[in-house]
């Protein structure tokens, strides 16, 4: 059961819906909007920047991901995510993993501006994020 309440992710809809707003997405049209709760109830947004070397295109999950921990927040509690998309898209696999290392675990909303909404967790998406185990290998595995 996730603690959030009804209104609040209400609220978390709304916040990622105007942070979609925002969106910088001249070259895929494709405008997500993001917002982040923290442990503290603050809400961050954060939109997806496009660039005409397409490489560099930030999505939004890690733009939200980036100003949070910019301002010194390290816990989270949910995250909503808009996507022009029916139904609501997830967030993509390089999303998940920065999600992942921040939080062991995170409620999902996914939204999209027709009012569809789905909810689910991201351990359910991504149920074995890479952590930072394997980085340094005990002696007899290197
Ligand atoms: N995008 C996101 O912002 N989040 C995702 O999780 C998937 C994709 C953006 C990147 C790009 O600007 C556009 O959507 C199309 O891929």
């Amino acid at each position: 059961m996730s603690r959030i309440a009804g209104r609040l992710w209400d609220r978390l809809a709304q916040e990622a819906l105007a942070a979609r707003r925002a969106a910088y997405a001249p070259y895929s049209r494709f405008k997500v909007g993001a917002a982040l709760l923290t442990d503290d109830g603050t809400i961050i947004r954060g939109c997806n920047v496009e660039n005409a070397s397409f490489g560099l295109c930030l999505c939004a999950e890690r733009n939200a991901i980036g100003t949070a921990v910019t301002m010194g927040y390290r816990s989270f509690q949910a995250l909503a995510i808009a996507t022009p998309s029916s139904p609501p898209g997830p967030p993509c696999g390089m999303c998940l993993q920065t999600l992942a290392e921040h939080c062991s675990d995170l409620d999902l909303l996914l939204v999209n501006p027709a009012g569809e909404r789905q909810r689910t967790k991201l351990r359910r998406l991504l149920p074995h994020a890479f952590c930072g185990k394997g980085v340094r290998p005990p002696a007899h595995l290197l």
